[in-house]
């Protein structure tokens, strides 16, 4: 029986087929089937209308007209469209370009430390990494820090509860009897220079090593301070390695890292287990040195501590200090990056937020 619903699924079923013309000759076909005057859809509803109940005739004659009407003003459009080129609707537009998915891309950190790892090996070095949860003999004593040391203190050294006094774990095995008994802590270690020793206990020299990695600090963040962090430390022992060596080495670094222009200066320092200490600072290249927003007018930024390993670090993996020389460094990884890509907060590393992480190339 004819009611509004049966007109309504005509209507439904027009707008399908007209979706799928995309030719004239599909045009012609729907309109063929729609508005032919014999056997059309809608010369057949006319008549449906024509025998239905009397009351019921004035309703559906006017949904059945306004349905015919829709129907040729639908069937124009679209032919319109189609002569004019456009796309119509339904229409696959080969001309669209594709949707790119969004790509994933290395974390700045991570592309700074591979572009390290790239120039210290091709500069000889071989990169070996080490356990970030370390004993106080590997991260203080053997590095010349004696108990004493301030660094050791509780306030700046994370401290890890399960190496404390009777516990038989540490971050390398069961914790040995002499550990034990002199109840060495275990921490989390607050600088790379831990592989240094674990390095030369277990190889003779000449070493020649750079050792990237994690490294904690019992420190509240804020813009140049987090308690995690990346550093990358550098050992090179051999016989008759000297000053200049370590200086060659650094320049090579700075010019491919930063400007093939930069310039190093040492500044006299204090570290325990090198002597003679210095700091490095690197001429700025956003200015070339002459004095900048980057270097706060200073025409230099500071990038690293090294020096001549101390003989009382050799003594304590067990090397003659009579017969090996060698010359070790520590620089921070977000360091590099922050002076390289000019970041104002060394949080934006760790925050994971995509509109920093995504101003960086893939
Ligand atoms: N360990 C130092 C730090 O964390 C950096 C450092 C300085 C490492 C001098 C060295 C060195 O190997 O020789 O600040």
């Amino acid at each position: 029986m004819l009611d509004a619903d049966a007109i309504e699924r005509l209507r439904a079923e027009f707008l399908a087929l007209l979706n799928g013309a995309t030719t004239d000759r599909d045009l012609q076909g729907v309109r063929d089937r729609y508005l032919a005057r014999k056997g059309g859809v809608i010369a057949g509803l006319m008549k449906e209308v024509a025998t239905a109940a009397p009351a019921d005739r004035p309703r559906l004659g006017q949904l059945a007209n306004r349905l015919k009407t829709e129907i040729e003003e639908q069937l124009a459009g679209r032919r319109d469209a189609l002569a004019a080129g456009r796309p119509v609707a339904g229409a696959v537009d080969v001309t669209l370009p594709g949707r790119v998915p969004p790509l994933g891309r290395r974390h700045p950190l991570t592309r700074v430390r591979d572009r390290m790892e790239t120039i210290f090996t091709r500069l000889g070095f071989t990169i070996v990494e080490g356990p970030e949860a370390e004993d106080e003999f590997h991260c203080f004593d053997a590095l010349n820090m004696p108990a004493s040391h301030p660094a050791r203190d509780m306030q700046d050294t994370l401290y890890l509860a399960s190496g404390m006094r009777g516990e038989a774990w540490t971050p390398t095995g069961p914790r040995t009897h002499e550990a034990q008994a002199a109840d060495i802590r275990t921490l989390l270690r607050t600088h790379t220079s831990s592989m240094q020793v674990r390095y030369m206990q277990t190889h003779e020299p000449p070493v020649r090593i750079v050792v990237p990695g994690r490294v904690y600090r019992r420190d509240n963040p804020d813009l140049t301070h987090s308690p995690m962090f990346h550093q990358m430390e550098g050992l090179l022992v051999g016989e008759g390695i000297s000053l200049a060596n370590l200086k060659g080495t650094l320049l090579a670094f700075a010019r491919e890292m930063f400007a093939p222009s930069s310039r190093l200066r040492f500044r006299p320092s204090f570290f325990p287990y090198t002597e003679p200490s210095a700091e490095v600072d690197i001429s700025c290249w956003a200015c070339d040195g002459a004095g900048c927003q980057q270097c706060k007018g200073t025409g230099w930024l500071e990038i690293l501590g090294c020096g001549m390993v101390h003989p009382a670090v050799f003594e304590a993996v067990g090397y003659d200090p009579e017969k090996y020389t060698g010359f070790a460094w520590g620089m921070g990884i977000e360091r590099v990056a922050i002076l390289r890509h000019g970041v104002d907060d060394i949080r934006l590393f760790f925050e994971n937020d995509l509109r920093f992480l995504e101003q960086f190339p893939v």
